[in-house]
Formats: C-alpha cells, sequence, structure tokens
C-alpha cells in the first residue's frame, strides 16, 4: 500500500501530452486590462507571472505550469479606481445609490446571464489557478450564481417589507435600508470567486460602490467577467485593482475614504487593514477569518458516519476551507476503530490531477506549503505523535498526501496553528471537558461538529457550545452552507454576519422618512407616493 501510494505520489504530475485537450487552458494569459471608471484600461508597466500549483513533468523535472501575468499596479491607479467608485457613489447622490432597487436588480441580472457565458473558462481557470478539482470547482461556479439569484429574491423580500408606511405615536415613516458608500471587496484563495461575490453581489445591489481586488491566487479567474462588469454597470459602479496588498491597498484605507471593508483571510491581515484607516469608526467591516474548528466523537457515535464527515470535513478541498475540521477529539473507548477507519478512509481519498475523474487529493497553490506542513508533521513527531496512515505526508513539490497525526497535544504547533492544508491531529479523551476547555481557550469561535447517539448528551452540550461558537453541527462536518444560514463566528473568526439576507443588512443602514401625522404632511407623501416622485419613498413593491 505504502509503496503503491508513494509511487503514484511520484507519477502525479502529467507531461504536457498526458493533460486532455479538454482541459487544456488557453496559455500563456497576458492580462493588461484593468476597470476603473467604467474604462477597460490597458497597463504597460510591470507584471506579476502567475504560477498554477500544478508541475508539467518536462525533460529537465518538474515545472509548474506558468498561467500568465496581471498588472502590478501602482498608487496612482488605485486612487484612481477610488475616485472613480466615490464618484459614482457622489456622496449618495449618484445614479446607481439612487435607481430603483428593481432597476438595480435588471443590471446584476444582465450581469449574472453574461456570467452564466463564462462558467467552462471560469471553471477550467479555478482548476489550473488553485488546483480544486473540477467537480468542486463547477460547484463553486454554480454555487455564486444561485447565490446572485437567492440575493436578487431576499431583496425583493426585504424590498416588499419596506414598502409599507408605520404610524406610530402620531408620526408617519417609511423605513428603509440605504447604501454606506465605498466598498472594498477581497475575497480569500480557497473560494476566490465564490466568497469574494458573497459580499461583492450584496454590496452592490444595495445600491454601493465597489473596488475589487482578487485575492493572491485565482486572479485571473475573474478576467472573463471584467466585460461584463464594464457593459451591466454605470461606470465607476465597479472597478477592478491588481497588484501587491501594501502597494495599492494601503492608500486606499490611509485615505480614509473606504466606507466598507469586506475582506475574507487572516485576522493578522484583518488587523493590519483596519489599523490604516485614520478613522477606523467610520469603517465599517465585514470580516471572514481563520478558524480551528474541532470535532468531537462521543463513545455512542456511529463511527462510519463520524469517520465520512471527518474525512470530508478535515480534507474536502485538501483541508483548505476557514470551516475544515482542524482538530479531531475522539472519545477514547473508541480511539482504536475510529483510527482504524479514518486511516482506511483517508488513504482511499484519490490523488491526482484536479480534471481526473473522482480525484479528491490535488496540489497545494501557496508557496513553501508542503514545507509548512512537513514541519507541522516533524514537530508533531518529536513531541510524540506517529503518522497513523501508511504513506501520510509523502509530498511531491505542490503536492502533500494527507497525515494523520495521533496521538496530538498542546505541545505541538499543529493543536493551535490553522494549518489549512492536508495534515489531521487526533486527541483522545476520556472527559468531555478536555474538548471543552479546547474551545474555551481557543482564540477561534466559529463551529464544531459533535458525533454521537445520545439526546440528553447532545443537549447538554449545545447549550455551552452555542455561546462559545456560532454553529453546532450535529453528526455532519461543519460548513458554511446552506448560504441561506448565518455564517459567522467569535473571537479572531469573522465581524459581522453574512447570509443572502444578513449580507443584504451589513452592507447598508436603516435610513426612514418620518413626518408628523398632520394633513398637509399626508398630502405631500400621498403626492410623492402617488405621483411616483421618490425612489425611496414609494409604496410600490417589485413582484
Ligand atoms: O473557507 C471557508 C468557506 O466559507 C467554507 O465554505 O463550508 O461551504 O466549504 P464551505
Amino acid at each position: 500500500m505504502t509503496v503503491e501510494l508513494v509511487e503514484k505520489v511520484k507519477t502525479l504530475f502529467p507531461t504536457e501530452d498526458e493533460i486532455p485537450q479538454k482541459y487544456r487552458p488557453d496559455i500563456p494569459i497576458r492580462q493588461v486590462e484593468y476597470l476603473i471608471n467604467g474604462e477597460l484600461r490597458k497597463w504597460d508597466g510591470p507584471m506579476q507571472e502567475v504560477l498554477s500549483p500544478i508541475c508539467i513533468k518536462t525533460g529537465s523535472g518538474l515545472e509548474q505550469q506558468v498561467m500568465g501575468t496581471y498588472p502590478l499596479l501602482t498608487e496612482k491607479e488605485s486612487i484612481e479606481a477610488l475616485d472613480a467608485a466615490k464618484s459614482a457613489f457622489n456622496h449618495g447622490r449618484g445614479l446607481w445609490p439612487t435607481m430603483s432597487v428593481e432597476q438595480r436588480i435588471g443590471h446584476v441580472q444582465k450581469f449574472t446571464s453574461m456570467m452564466k457565458e463564462k462558467r467552462t473558462e471560469i471553471v477550467n481557470l479555478i482548476m489550473w489557478e488553485i488546483a480544486k478539482n473540477l467537480k468542486s470547482a463547477e460547484k463553486e461556479f454554480d454555487r455564486t450564481v444561485r447565490y446572485i439569484e437567492d440575493t436578487i429574491d431576499a431583496l425583493k423580500d426585504l424590498d416588499r417589507i419596506s414598502s409599507r408606511f408605520h404610524i406610530t405615536e402620531g408620526v408617519i415613516g417609511q423605513i428603509r435600508r440605504a447604501p454606506l458608500g465605498v466598498v472594498l471587496c477581497m475575497g480569500p484563495y480557497n473560494y476566490p470567486l465564490n466568497e469574494t461575490f458573497t459580499t461583492l453581489i450584496p454590496a452592490l445591489i444595495m445600491g454601493n460602490t465597489i473596488i475589487l481586488k482578487p485575492p493572491k491566487f485565482g486572479v485571473l479567474l475573474h478576467r472573463p467577467l471584467l466585460e461584463a462588469f464594464r457593459e451591466s454597470f454605470p461606470e465607476g459602479v465597479v472597478n477592478t485593482l491588481y497588484g501587491k496588498g501594501k502597494v495599492i491597498i494601503s492608500p486606499l484605507l490611509n485615505s480614509g475614504r473606504i466606507d466598507v471593508l469586506a475582506f475574507i483571510g487572516t485576522s493578522k491581515v484583518a488587523d493590519i487593514l483596519k489599523k490604516q484607516h485614520p478613522k477606523p469608526h467610520r469603517m465599517r467591516c465585514v470580516l471572514g477569518l481563520e478558524a480551528k474548528n474541532p470535532a468531537i466523537v462521543l463513545p455512542d457515535a456511529d463511527l462510519d458516519l463520524a469517520v465520512k464527515e471527518c474525512a470530508l470535513g478535515s480534507l474536502s478541498y485538501n483541508g483548505q476551507r476557514c470551516t475544515a475540521l482542524k482538530i479531531l477529539y475522539v472519545h477514547r473507548n473508541v480511539i482504536g476503530e475510529f483510527l482504524k477507519r479514518f486511516a482506511g478512509k483517508v488513504n482511499s481519498l484519490k490523488p491526482g490531477m484536479p480534471w481526473e475523474s473522482g480525484v479528491k487529493i490535488t496540489p497545494l497553490p501557496e508557496p513553501g506549503k508542503t514545507k509548512y506542513l512537513n514541519d507541522l508533521v516533524s514537530d508533531a513527531q518529536e513531541k510524540g505523535a506517529k503518522v497513523v496512515n501508511e504513506g501520510g505526508g509523502t509530498a511531491n513539490e505542490t503536492f502533500f498526501f494527507p497525515a494523520i497525526l495521533y496521538p496530538a497535544n498542546s505541545d505541538m504547533r499543529i493543536y493551535r496553528e490553522e494549518q489549512f492544508g492536508p495534515v489531521v491531529p487526533v486527541i483522545p479523551f476520556d472527559d468531555i471537558e478536555v474538548p471543552i476547555k479546547y474551545i474555551i481557550d481557543s482564540n477561534y469561535g466559529q463551529q464544531v461538529s459533535i458525533f454521537g447517539n445520545d439526546a440528553d448528551v447532545i443537549a447538554k452540550l449545545i447549550d455551552p457550545l452555542v455561546n462559545q461558537v456560532c454553529r453546532v453541527n450535529i453528526n455532519s462536518q461543519c460548513q458554511r452552507g446552506p448560504d441561506t444560514f448565518p455564517f459567522t463566528g467569535r473571537k479572531d473568526s469573522a465581524e459581522g454576519t453574512l447570509s443572502v439576507s444578513d449580507a443584504l443588512r451589513v452592507f447598508t443602514i436603516r435610513t426612514l422618512v418620518a413626518a408628523k401625522d398632520k394633513d398637509q404632511n399626508k398630502s405631500i407623501l400621498r403626492e410623492i407616493v402617488q405621483e411616483r416622485k421618490s425612489n425611496f419613498l414609494s409604496t410600490d413593491f417589485i413582484l
């Protein structure tokens, strides 16, 4: 088994001829365009080379596939993008923020239909830029389209609810949600399309204007959408920036002119970004950050189910999910059987290239990642853990086969550090206080998974745990979806809540028009409404 696995990992990468025609990228992609103020401008300055995590077997060894280049813009373009977004918002007086909800929905629908035409190209780029397998790359695209469609439906609902007048204590009022201004959207590399759009789309549809900076990996896959952005929205409403954060993002924040920071990444970077704003209280932050979600496997758990969900939870997309299970606590009564079945399950996960059928474990995009993971494993081994799945931790350039570490303990780096990759520490416990203490002491507070069958025991765990994390999963892995459910975290794991409907709220502020219940005022209100003189003060509703 080990020999087979090691051999498979050694011969994992294809020669150029072995890549199926259908999935060969049209490379090199020389992206020179960036979108500012409704213009696709061309860049002739320094460029960033994009390497795929996928290596190609060549006469001189393995080489990471060069995908192309994108612009390394400077502070000048950054401020131009900001000026464009500011002027499109124009202190709330711009065409976009004052447009009717129905018209804004129309623009987003136009964008969505243009986006759908780019599915094949974008899915292929997701595979090549971040090595997500084909099925998951397709899911990421389709989930994003569905998210946009659900957002439109949620906005229609919100608009219907807000289209009525309230009369209280002699005051007539109409309350709606109004946009905040310029939103800087920065998504993560593990969901470069989906998570970027889960902030961009709600912010946009609510009347804000956008500066989009794609994540550090997964930049080129946004290129097919530039034309759709340009054609679907008024000038300056969506602007895109590419380059180094210090060069292009710091000036935006230092200017004090960013109204909302929508960032999905690490708390370390989020703190650096927030501190750069001269008046941090003026900038609303919507942050999705790191986590270290534990699984707790109780002695009466259905082990087949627990093993299946723990494997999915810890190793889908190689463990590169903020919601991944990053540490497993297993009751000592079942630890032997659990480890045997879990190791078998992990070793059945097929390693390979993202387009190969049934492939689950793929190369990793971050430079130096296999060394980092290897260091975590060595550190744990020095402190008493073993790799319990045969061949676990076998690496080849950008590829790392999952390693299960047992028994892990609090002295090890893996106990605290968010591995964001295919290393799974397992800790035995006798007393349920052990995993609970881990959660209490942790810097993170996103989710937990409990595996068990006794309703009394599970109920006793739920009540305190809901005050430590923001989602308690029973007999299933941790996850963000369905996207209509709230997604958030405590401590260093998040700021603000995202879900289809929550996102509409988080990028807006409740604003109202109020008047004393007097004949003169009623007649003014009636005239405005009946003659459709205002987009805000209106009783129209969208069907
Ligand atoms: O990286 C974190 C994602 O929000 C996780 O989403 O649970 O649907 O994979 P997911």
